[in-house]
């Protein structure tokens, strides 16, 4: 299929870009690398362009004979988007909107959105199904969640099929360790515990220790990159083979276990055999105590299952390619 990969010059996109493009699709990124790195696009064609260019999206949906969209251009910093709300409902939800009406005039008909486990807020109840209260705590989660509305709304109209894929927590590298973690600036735990292993930081914080968890410090489902971008493949299968006239499908991605922040501090030790200083700190605004996800709905109607679920495992794979990137991808 020819596919419009919006944020494919990111981390997940670019992961995702080239996966596709092993599967024999035919991928065009479009990015306006305000966050992405053009070094990470691999095996597809590139379009430089902002979301909110609706001018250029039509003609890129037309150009390129698009015929699915996977929407992966967004804002992803919890504490940003406490700073800058504006910011959050412009590039998340107001873009989102832009997309729509191009993919709307253009007919092109089928959508995967990358939501977050964020729409859930603080779970009542772990692991999370899909049907959970969704109550965001912070304005990052509430434009994913307004975001999905909007989409379901269109997808009410028969004009759009449309997958909302709720990621727990992403991490790792792909297409053999060569496509990793390059944020700026990095507030993800796993990248910014490699590191201090690098000695590229004195030390790593440790956002909060009294937390009702058995050693006190979050728990996470941290997600292999690879595994991640495998289910949305198979959610394009299935948007493709739908018969119905109404299609919106839902899922959670995670793989089910739960990860606190020290056990991931101490796998970065282990796996890079550096010791790092680690300090106690207080709790981070924004922060649930316990996020796993139930990923029982993507098992049963995807076939979908995280291969990579040992936490030692996928840092391994996040290790390589930070040793081989030490100062991040070149542009
Ligand atoms: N943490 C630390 N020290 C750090 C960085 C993080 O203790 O220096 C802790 C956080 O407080 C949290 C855990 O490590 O408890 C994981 O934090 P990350 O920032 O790596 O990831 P989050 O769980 O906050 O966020 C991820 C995605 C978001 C998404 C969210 C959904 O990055 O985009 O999951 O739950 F919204």
């Amino acid at each position: 299929m020819r596919i419009l990969v919006c944020g494919g010059a990111g981390y997940i996109g670019s992961n995702m870009t080239a996966m596709l493009s092993a599967e024999g699709h035919k991928p065009v990124v479009f990015d306006n690398l305000v966050t992405g790195h053009r070094s990470a696009v691999v095996g597809a064609l590139f379009v430089h362009g902002d979301l909110a260019d609706y001018e250029l999206l039509v003609e890129t949906l037309k150009k390129y004979k698009v015929e699915a969209v996977m929407h992966f251009a967004a804002l992803i910093e919890v504490g940003e988007s406490v700073q800058a709300p504006l910011k959050y409902y412009h590039n998340n939800l107001c873009n989102t909107q832009n997309l729509l009406s191009a993919m709307e005039a253009t007919e092109v008909d089928k959508l995967v959105f990358s939501s977050t486990a964020a729409v859930y807020g603080i779970p009542n109840q772990v692991p999370i199904t899909e049907d959970s209260p969704k109550e965001p705590i912070n304005p990052y989660g509430e434009t994913k969640m307004a975001a999905e509305r909007m989409c379901h709304h269109q997808s009410q109209t028969g004009k759009l099929a449309f997958a909302s894929l709720r990621y727990f927590n992403a991490c790792g590298a792909g297409n053999n360790c060569s496509l990793g973690e390059d944020h700026h600036p990095e507030s993800h735990l796993i990248p910014l515990a490699i590191q201090a292993a690098m000695g590229k930081r004195s030390e790593i914080p440790i956002y909060g220790t009294d937390y009702p968890t058995p050693d006190g410090t979050c728990i996470r489902d941290y997600i292999h990159i690879e595994d991640l971008c495998r289910a949305h493949l198979l959610t394009l299968n299935k948007l493709e083979a739908t018969s119905e006239e109404v299609c919106e499908l839902v899922y959670n991605l995670g793989n089910g276990k739960g990860y606190s922040v020290k056990e991931v501090i101490e796998t970065v030790k282990k796996v890079t055999g550096k010791d790092f200083k680690v300090v106690a700190e207080g709790r981070r605004p924004g922060d649930a105590p316990v996020l796993t996800s139930d990923a029982t709905k993507a098992m049963n109607e995807l076939g979908w299952k995280a291969e990579v679920s040992e936490l030692e495992e996928i840092v391994e794979t996040a290790w390589r390619w930070h040793s081989k990137h030490p100062d991040g991808y070149p542009n």
